[in-house]
């Protein structure tokens, strides 16, 4: 068993990641929580499967008062298997429907109602609640888990991301210009930092790395350090 392994009984750490789309959150943050054994927990994936039921349902996503109806309807919860979670509404695994720009669109949309950000808060701090997470958003350190034992804000410029971004989708089978993939990362990101419920800004405390011109592995490892000397 590794150093991290063994501290890891004695310390469950919750460790926060903050920062705009395509910077490289979700690949460190699955990264990380397979080396410490934690749980990765995708809260974009909650946001996403709220969105697809929204869709789903034929709801405006910019209906606040629609989309609040909706909620009380829905059920949505986050199931782990051998550290892959699983989402599910209503019953059903979403989790392969989460990934198209509809549903990135819609996200970004629904993220903004304040009834939404109400009705996920405490199924993030459930999962969250024994520690031992590596936990991955917008408000991760400055609103869901305020007290985490280690918080990173990760940042990149834009056109990196956007091409990041753009390599997913492609990989994942969809079309579409790298033109139009960094425009609606560009409303998103606008969207994402402008709401005014639980903006994506950094926690005061966080720590902040710029991945433009690293590799996974070095920010990986950059993080680790920080993680390292809390455990
Ligand atoms: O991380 P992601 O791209 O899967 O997130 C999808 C959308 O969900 C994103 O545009 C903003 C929103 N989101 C949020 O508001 N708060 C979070 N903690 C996670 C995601």
């Amino acid at each position: 068993m590794g150093a991290v392994a063994e501290n890891k009984q004695a310390r469950r750490l919750i460790v926060a990641i903050d920062g705009p789309a395509g910077v490289g959150k979700s690949t460190v943050a699955k990264l990380l929580a397979s080396r410490m054994e934690y749980l990765y927990l995708d809260t974009g994936a909650l946001y996403r499967a709220t969105a697809w039921a929204i869709i789903e349902f034929g709801v405006d996503p910019a209906d606040t008062g629609a989309v609040t109806a909706l909620l009380s309807r829905l059920s949505l919860h986050m199931q782990f298997h051998q550290g892959v979670a699983i989402v599910f509404v209503d019953g059903r695994d979403v989790s392969g429907d989460l990934r198209t720009p509809e549903v990135s669109a819609a996200a970004s949309v629904v993220s903004a109602i304040p009834a939404v950000r109400a009705w996920l808060l405490p199924l993030q701090r459930q999962i969250g609640q024994g520690g031992a997470v590596v936990a991955e958003g917008r408000d991760m350190g400055t609103t869901v888990f305020p007290s985490a034992d280690v918080k990173f804000f990760l940042e990149a410029d834009p056109t990196v991301r956007a091409q990041r971004r753009h390599r997913e989708l492609v990989a994942a089978g969809h079309s579409g210009a790298l033109e139009e993939t960094s425009a609606d990362l560009t409303s998103r990101d606008t969207r994402d930092r402008s709401r005014s419920i639980a903006p994506l800004i950094p926690a005061d405390d966080a720590r902040f790395i710029d991945t433009s011109t690293l590799s996974i592995a070095e920010v990986v490892d950059q993080m680790m350090a920080v993680i390292a000397a809390k455990l």
